[in-house]
């Protein structure tokens, strides 16, 4: 079956990270047969939210039992962990979701991102593509949490402060040896303003206009991916999605 695609959404807080995310899970489903993952990478997790879905545990509420309670006589730490990242999985309609969460109490973030690319490790290879929606900036980058992506997705808001964290999370991706033919941008929130194209710092993939059902959605409280298909977002979303499982085919030839 082979290893999936991975996707990784990233860039400033509050640029539409969630967003993209969900509305490209949703997007990418019917274009395979195999499952795709979707990774809430947030602390303050809320894909599920976009989704539709309900999380009950995530990995960061592992915390204790894994390394407190026994792992059961004969079975080695590895297996238990599989068997547990299992059950926090979340299975839904052609997507399943596994959720970072938060340590309880003092817990070390780097035990939950250490969690959390030990589940991808463990279960990507049952999809064929993975998704993760990021936290704002470039935490899981500079950790290497999410280990090498096939493609760094980098959202900005047409502003300049959203392009220069653009830069740095190319900058730090590339010190840490990361391909940056990998990593692509997409303008969110677009209102058809012209964004000086030739000074982008990042080749540009897609621009996603402004749309008021994904705010209606949000103001409602409904899941995102219950806004119409011919909805301005999705549509522009439906496009990437295409141009993503390019990218995808291209990486599994070369
Ligand atoms: N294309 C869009 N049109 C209209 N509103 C949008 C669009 N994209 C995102 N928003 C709104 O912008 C806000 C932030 O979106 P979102 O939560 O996806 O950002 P984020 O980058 O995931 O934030 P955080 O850094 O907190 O994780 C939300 O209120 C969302 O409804
Ligand atoms: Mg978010």
């Amino acid at each position: 079956m082979g290893e999936p695609c991975r996707i990784a959404v990233t860039g400033k807080g509050g640029t539409g990270k969630t967003t993209l995310a969900s509305l490209l899970a949703a997007s990418l489903i019917p274009a395979g047969t195999r499952p795709i993952l979707a990774v809430d990478a947030d602390p303050n997790a809320n894909l599920h939210e976009a989704l539709g879905l309900a999380v009950g545990e995530t990995l960061g509420s592992m915390r204790e039992e894994t390394f407190t309670r026994s792992i059961p006589p004969g079975m080695t730490r590895t297996a238990f962990l599989a068997l547990r990242f299992r059950q926090v999985l979340v299975e839904s309609h052609g997507l399943d979701l596994i959720a970072m969460g938060r340590p309880e109490g003092t817990g070390c973030y780097c035990f939950a991102n250490n969690l959390l690319s030990e589940a991808m490790e463990t279960l990507q290879r049952d999809y064929r593509l993975v998704i993760i929606d990021s936290e704002a900036g470039m935490e899981h980058i500079s950790r290497g949490t999410i280990g090498r992506p096939d493609l760094i997705l980098v959202v900005t808001d047409p502003g300049m402060r959203g392009m220069r964290t653009a830069v740095r999370i190319r900058e730090i991706a590339v010190s840490l040896g990361l391909d940056p033919g990998t990593m692509h941008l997409v303008i969110n929130r677009d209102r058809g303003t012209p964004s000086g194209e030739g000074a982008l710092p990042l080749p540009l993939l897609a621009r996603i206009p402004e749309d008021p059902a994904v705010q209606d959605a949000d103001l409602e409280g409904r899941p995102l991916v219950s806004i119409p298909p011919d909805a301005p977002s999705r549509r522009a979303v439906a496009d990437l999605s295409t141009k993503i499982l390019e990218i995808c085919r291209d990486k599994r030839k070369g």
